[in-house]
This record gives C-alpha cells, structure tokens and sequence, in this order.
C-alpha cells in the first residue's frame, strides 16, 4: 500500500466519538450537520424519481436541467454563471477531490489556510502534493487572516490556494477586500483559487445580534427563485471569489447541497470552474463516480426550485442556535469564545485544558457531551473545541453547556492540581 495512505491520520472527530459508542446518553455535538431530517417535499422528488424508473446513469456533468438549476441559483447570488461552468458531483467532498485531481499533480505545492476541516488538507496530500498551511490568527476567541503572512507564503511555486470560507470549524469568514487582495496576488503568481464555500448561505452579518457586522459584507436583495416570497425578503450569502472574478480566472469553487438545504446524506454537491475547465472535469468525475445518482439529482432541483422554503428558516434557526449557545458558552468560567460569522460550530477555548482530544475523550465518558477535538483542524488549534450547533431543539444547547460548567466544576486542569 503506499505509504502516503499509511501515514493518513484517522478521524480525530471519529477517535471522540467512538469513545461514546453504547451509550445513548451522550448529547452528541461532533458532527457537522443538522440533526433535522431532509424537507419532505425535497424526500418525494427522490421516491417520485424512483417510481418513475430513473435508475440509471447520467451525464458525467449532471442532468441538464439541474445544471442549469444550479446556474440559475448561482447567478442569482454573485451574477450571471452559464450552466456551462456547473459540475454536479457526488457531494461537496467529492467536487474537492475532482478540483484537486484536475489542479495538483504529485510533487506540486498546494498552500491551504487552517484550521480547517481535514479533507481539505487530506485530499492533495492523498495525490502527493506537498502542502503548507498557513495559520489564521487568534485574538481572544477569535480567529482572523494575517494577510501579509498569507501572501508571502503564495509564491509562483504555489500551483493551488485552498481556502474555505466561513470556515469550519472557527466560523471566520472573508472580506470582500481580503478576496480581493488574494485573487489579485494569485493573478501575478499564476496560482489557482480552489474556494470552499459550502456554507455561503450559513453567513450572520445581517441583523447579526451579537457582532458589530462588517460594513464591506453586502446584502443582496432578494435575487434568488422562490426566496423573493420569503418574508425576512433579503438572501443573506456571504461574499464570494465569485463576485470579483471573471469566468476565466484560475478560481474553482466549492459547493454542497448538505449544509443549506439539509441533505447531508443524499451526497451531492457542485463545483463552479472556468468555462474551459469543464469538459476534463467530466472526464474525471467519470474515473470517480461516473455520475451522481438520478433520483438525488432530481431531488436537487426540488431543493433549488423551492429554496424559499428551505434555506432562509434553516439559517434563521442556525442564528438562533448560535445566538443561544454563545452567550451561554460565553459565561462559563474558563472559556474563550467569539461569534461566529458564519456556519455552524462554536470554536472554543478551554483554559488549563490544551490536549483537547483527551479533553473531549473525557467530556464524552465523565460528562455525556460530544464536541470535536480542535487538533482534528490543525495542530495549531490544540486547546480547543468544536460545538455544532445545529440542534432542531435549542434546549439541547443549553443542557449541553450545563454538562460542561458541571464537569469543569469537578474537572482539574491536568497539571496544575486545581480546579478550574
Ligand atoms: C468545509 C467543508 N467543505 C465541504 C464539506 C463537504 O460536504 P458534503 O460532502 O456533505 O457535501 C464539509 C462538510 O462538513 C465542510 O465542512
């Protein structure tokens, strides 16, 4: 086997959780997804799909129409994108494992910004590319860019800048002027963009309740099909490379059905690439998966039609978790935290606690609480915690905080001998 596969790191995510395995107490907050089942007209598409008799391959691209779905959805948040630049892939991990087979070849330097959910490292690393990553900054609990340290790590040897943003797990999430600052450093160094924006529409700056909103963070108006009902009547989306590059920049990106539209299981995504890209990007989805199954294509386009039903309440819903959650974490002696921007975690500090993975090992067996270990992002993110707040019941939230302020209550900080 190779080596490179040998050397793969598991799940430290996974690690914590099999520590809970058999007990059903444990309030589990590890995982990156909502706990709400897929909307029931979205679910009826796909049985529709079925009864109907799509069992078989699609175009290697995707169904025309979803594409042109897609397309439509898309030029409606960051202006006009051709169906023609849309790939439908078998979900947002596998849209980044297509881009990066399409971008890297072994040997060649991939630069990725951390702390960040590990496939974005793992998968460059998998097809030999080196990777270098460069830190975000933490100032109290919260996470930003060194600008200036992130350009000078972008030299012409650099084939591929990987960046997700609002980012899991810290939920910090890119200026318009840092977008532009980097893509036009990546215009001189020749250096491709590779943009994970799966959780675009996850973005809080509007109405934020605990923030001072960013002034550069625009609000669109209610472009997209179907939300212009919608009552709150503004899309929220956070900003995009999309919205300042041309369709022939070197800049692909990322997209997932899972997080917006509550289809974490259904395993589809998309990818946005230069017009010119697109046809050796079906070559390859072809050596991967061939296609994405019909009937989830089908229940992708009822997500996109009827978006207005989906997306603006699932966001609202994730504000208020958040808006729950923060203030309470906030409260607890001992904790580091900040707002997060956008997407769906509450990243953490715990004073006196900086092994987290043992940290969150034994928060699962003495105290029945699932959080994410911060070294399963970067080692630089040791000491912290990752909470998902994507709880359909908000009372969980606050259970879940009281498990820790007990726990910490009786808990000593290993070394020190004292409580904290
Ligand atoms: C940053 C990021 N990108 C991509 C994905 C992939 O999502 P999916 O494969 O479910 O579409 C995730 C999932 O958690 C994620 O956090």
């Amino acid at each position: 086997m190779r080596q490179t596969v040998l050397n793969l790191e598991e799940s430290r995510i996974r690690e914590v959780a099999n520590a809970g395995i058999g007990r059903d107490d444990v309030l589990a907050f590890w995982f990156g997804e909502s706990d709400e089942v897929t909307p029931d007209f979205i679910r009826q598409a796909a049985i529709e799909s079925l009864q109907r008799g799509e069992t078989f391959y699609s175009h290697n691209l995707g169904l025309p129409e979803l594409r042109q779905a897609v397309s439509g959805y898309m030029s409606a948040l960051h202006g006009p994108i051709g169906s023609d630049r849309i790939a439908i892939t078998s979900g947002g991990v596998n849209a980044l494992m297509v881009a990066v087979q399409a971008l890297v070849d072994a040997g060649e330097e991939v630069v990725a910004v951390t702390p960040v959910w590990p496939n974005l490292t793992a998968q460059p690393a998998i097809l030999g590319a080196k990777v270098r990553t460069v830190s975000l900054k933490t100032v109290g609990g919260a996470w930003s860019l060194d600008l200036p340290v992130l350009r000078a790590a972008i030299t012409p040897s650099t084939r591929v800048l990987i960046v997700n943003a609002p980012n899991n797990p810290t939920g910090w999430c890119l200026s318009r002027a840092e977008q532009q600052a980097l893509l036009d450093h990546c215009r001189q160094t020749g250096t491709w963009i590779l943009a994970d924006e799966v959780y675009e529409r996850l973005y809080y700056d509007a109405g934020d309740t605990i923030d001072d909103p960013s002034p550069d963070y625009p609000k669109r108006t209610a472009p997209v099909r179907g939300e212009a009902r919608s009552a709150s009547s503004e899309v929220v989306c956070a900003p995009s490379f999309l919205d300042i590059a041309t369709p022939h920049d070197r800049l692909v990106v990322v997209h997932s059905f899972s997080k917006s539209f509550l289809m974490t299981g259904w395993r589809l995504g998309w990818l946005v690439v230069p017009p010119e890209m697109t046809h050796h990007v079906g070559k390859l989805i072809e050596f991967n998966t061939s296609c994405a199954s019909v009937f989830t294509q089908r229940a992708g386009i009822a997500a996109l039609e009827r978006t207005a039903e989906v997306t603006p309440r699932v966001v609202a819903h994730l504000r208020s978790c958040r808006d729950t959650l923060i203030p309470l974490l906030a409260a607890v002696p001992g904790v580091q935290v900040a707002a997060p921007r956008g997407g769906m975690y509450a990243f953490f500090r715990l004073d006196g606690f900086d092994d987290s993975l043992t940290t969150a090992k034994r928060l699962v067996v003495e105290a029945g609480l699932g959080l994410a270990p911060g070294e399963a992002f970067a080692p630089e993110a040791r000491g912290w915690l990752r909470w998902c707040f994507a709880s359909h019941d908000p009372r969980r939230l606050g259970l879940g905080v009281e498990r820790l302020r007990h726990w910490l209550a009786g808990a000593k900080a290993p070394g020190t001998g004292i409580g904290v």
